[in-house]
Order: structure tokens, then sequence, then C-alpha cells
């Protein structure tokens, strides 16, 4: 399950972190990130439309890879995995989350920002996480210091990353894939700026992509 993780961030490199607020935004807004090489979505249980939105990309929109973000709890984790997730992510984690993840077959990412949660990640057998909030929490410097006890843990950063830094974090050894919002603004998923999407996705992939 592990490795399931792993294959779909590598494959992925970039990984929009959406918030969708109109169920009809969600499969033109896969399409459009789909259209520009952007494949593995992360579809954020922070709206009451999060759920449909992502059963609505994976019925319509078979190319997307598509998984549920900010879970929360073991019922976030159930409810992703009902709708058909290709994996899971957390911006943190509980002991009752770890354990629930630890018994279910879904691909999961635990969030870590300390050594401390780290330890309790990897202690329930996750050993590729998110880093959140990544740049907030001390950026690239943080997660250097990260990799010198920890050197097996593979890391999917988010929290302030964008154009500007993405291929930083990128060129770190123990980054699998970086995560974020900034390829879809909410003010072009708003207005249906689907080609501006597809354009932002497109040059992200040719910049960053190895
Ligand atoms: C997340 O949940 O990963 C973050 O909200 C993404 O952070 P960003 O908006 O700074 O990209």
């Amino acid at each position: 399950r592990q490795e399931q993780l792993a294959t779909i961030f590598k494959s992925a490199t970039v990984i929009p972190v959406l918030t969708i607020e109109r169920l009809e935004d969600a499969v033109p807004l896969a399409r459009a990130l789909v259209a520009g090489g952007v494949r593995v979505l992360e579809v954020t249980l922070r709206t009451p439309a999060a759920a449909d939105a992502a059963k609505a990309m994976i019925a319509e929109v078979p190319e997307a890879i598509v998984g549920i973000g900010t879970i929360l709890n073991a019922d976030d984790l159930a409810r992703a995995r009902a709708l058909g997730a290709k994996f899971g992510i957390s911006p943190g984690a509980t002991p009752g989350l770890l354990k629930a993840a630890a018994a279910s077959d879904l691909p999961f990412a635990p969030g870590i920002a300390t050594a401390s949660e780290l330890m309790q990640a990897l202690a329930a057998g996750f050993n590729i996480v998110k880093f959140f909030p990544a740049e907030q929490s001390g950026g690239i410097k943080a997660l250097r210091a990260l990799a010198g006890p920890f050197p097996n843990v593979r890391v999917c950063p988010t929290g302030g990353i964008g154009e500007a830094n993405a291929a930083s974090w990128l060129a770190e050894p123990n980054v699998v894939a970086v995560g974020g919002s900034w390829l879809c603004p909410p003010a072009d998923i708003r207005s249906g700026n689907w080609p501006g999407i597809t354009a932002m996705s497109a040059r992200a992939m040719k910049s960053l992509k190895p």
C-alpha cells in the first residue's frame, strides 16, 4: 500500500489541492487539469460539495487519479474509501486516524510537521507523509533537518508552495511530489477559467516533471 502511494505520488510530481464549492465545477476542473497533464488530484473535504465532486470526477474523468484530502478522522477515511478515492491525505494525524488508516487498504499519507509527529506516523507504518504546512514550518531547511534522523521517509510538502518555489522543493532527494492550491485559484474556478487552468498546469508540468 505504501508502494502504491509512492507510485501515485511519483507519477504526479505536482498534486493540486482542490477546494470545490460548486458540484458543477468538478468535472470541467478535472478535465482542465488533465488536459494540462496534471492527473493526480486531491479533493479536500472542506466543502459540502466535496464528496460528490470527487465522485463525479471519478465517474466522468477516468484519466484522473482522484484522492481525498483534509481527512481528519476515521469517518472521513471511510468516506474517502467508499467513494472510490485512490488515496487519502491528511494535514495531520491523531492516534485514532493512524489506527484506522493502518487497518484500511486505502493508500494514505498522514500529515507531519515535527519529529515527534513523524515518529508517530512511522510507528503506525507510514513512511510517506505530507509535510504541512511546509513553508510555514521552516521550509526546506526544516525538511533537511528532519531527513537526518529519518533517512527513509519520503515526503509530499504542501503549504506555501507555488510556481516560484516548487522546483526547489522537488530537488530535495526525499521529496516525491509537491502539493498546493496554486494551480487552481478560487477566482479561476468561480469564473470557469478552464483554459487558464489548463495553461497553468501545462506550464507547471513542463518545467517540473523530470
Ligand atoms: C493543503 O491542504 O495542502 C494546503 O491548503 C495547501 O496549501 P496552499 O494553499 O498554501 O497551497
